[in-house]
């Protein structure tokens, strides 16, 4: 072998070797598949390190992920601080029924919806753009599609999952507080359907919690994020043959609703809209 073929075949088996090792580095640091980044929560565009493939609202170039909710000044703190501005919707339209205990009228006893309701309402009552966040000087640039309209909002659409509105009554009731007094009002109630309440959870190991709440003179209560995980969605896998809601806090609809009532709901049970 002529010396130039040496250095060649020594040059391809170190490029070959930093290759593989290259590579074996990237898989190493691929996030695992309960991450955030397989989820429709990556907004993140073609600068992403991880695109996502399939999500149809996304930033056309934006690399990070985590901005669109939280500011990127403190990137592993217990407690993020919130990025994304805020709806300044004050009154949504809100679940009632004439059984319901933590107040009696929809309209005149209407409470605002707070605390981490709020974040999430700040992209899905599609009053805001998605891209509108507290840490850039200029909007983050969305693709537009039939989801999300030339102004960054989502709107509704065929395929689209994001846009809720502001009329929230076909929901379950958030921003309540759920307490003691609450059990016993309830499950000393001549209501018929059941529906009865558990003790407020209390165990802070449970995925599902409760959270804070100014309303009805403050306390713990129900939010969206009681029974929604913003970063993991396991709704992709399989449970049984039936498939997860999205975000889910549980891996069943009975883990999550059976943390905080003792039986079924009725009609409504497991075609909760959101
Ligand atoms: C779509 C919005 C959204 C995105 C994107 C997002 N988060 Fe969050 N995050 C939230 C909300 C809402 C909370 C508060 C509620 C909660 O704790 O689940 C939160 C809470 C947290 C917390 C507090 C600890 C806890 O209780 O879970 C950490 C840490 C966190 N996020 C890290 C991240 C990181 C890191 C990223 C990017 C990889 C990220 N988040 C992306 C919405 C988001
Ligand atoms: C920065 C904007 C933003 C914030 C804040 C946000 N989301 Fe989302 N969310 C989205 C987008 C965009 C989608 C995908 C919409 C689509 O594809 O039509 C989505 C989708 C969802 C879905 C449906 C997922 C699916 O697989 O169909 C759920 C559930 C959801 N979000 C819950 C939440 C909850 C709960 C919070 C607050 C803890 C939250 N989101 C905060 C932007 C946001
Ligand atoms: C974090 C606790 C919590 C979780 C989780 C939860 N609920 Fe509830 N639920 C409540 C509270 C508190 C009320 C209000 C009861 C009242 O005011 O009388 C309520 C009310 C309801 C109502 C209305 C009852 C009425 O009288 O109009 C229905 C229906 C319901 N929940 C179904 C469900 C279903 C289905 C799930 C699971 C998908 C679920 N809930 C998960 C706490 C929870
Ligand atoms: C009591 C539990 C519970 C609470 C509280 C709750 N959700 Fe949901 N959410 C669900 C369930 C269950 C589904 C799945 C419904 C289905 O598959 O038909 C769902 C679905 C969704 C979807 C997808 C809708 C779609 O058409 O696919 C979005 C977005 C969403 N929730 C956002 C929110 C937001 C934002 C809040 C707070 C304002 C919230 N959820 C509060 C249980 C809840």
């Amino acid at each position: 072998m002529s010396s130039i073929s040496k250095i060649i075949k020594f040059m391809v088996s170190v490029i070959l070797i930093s290759v593989t090792f290259l590579s074996a580095l990237v898989q190493a640091k691929d996030p695992p598949q309960t991450s955030i980044v397989y989820t429709k929560h990556n907004l993140s565009g073609s600068l992403s390190r991880w695109p996502s493939p399939s999500n149809t609202v996304k930033a056309v170039y934006e690399p990070e992920i985590c901005i669109f909710c939280h500011t990127p000044h403190n990137a592993n703190p217990v407690q993020p601080l919130w990025n994304h501005e805020l709806s300044a919707v004050q009154t949504y339209k809100v679940y009632w029924s004439n059984t319901l205990q933590s107040y009696t009228e929809a309209e005149s006893q209407a409470w605002k919806i707070d605390g981490f309701s709020k974040l999430c309402l700040s992209c899905h009552d599609g009053t805001v753009a998605v891209g509108s966040v507290n840490s850039r000087w200029e909007e983050i640039l969305m693709n537009i599609s039939n989801c999300i309209d030339a102004s960054g909002k989502l709107i509704p659409g065929s395929g689209c999952s994001g846009y809720i509105g502001t009329d929230l009554s076909g929901g379950h009731p958030i921003s309540i507080v759920y307490d003691n007094s609450l059990v016993s009002k309830r499950n000393n109630s001549n209501i018929t359907n059941s529906c009865w309440l558990n003790p407020p959870p209390s165990n802070r190991t449970s995925p599902v919690k409760l959270y804070p709440t100014e309303n009805q003179g403050g306390g713990m209560g129900v939010q969206c994020t009681s029974c929604h995980n913003p970063h993991t969605n396991r709704s992709l896998e399989e449970n049984n043959g039936v498939k997860w809601p999205p975000f889910w806090q549980g891996t069943s609809y009975n883990d999550v609703c059976f943390v905080c009532h003792y039986n079924d709901c009725g009609e409504s049970y497991k075609i909760w809209p959101y």
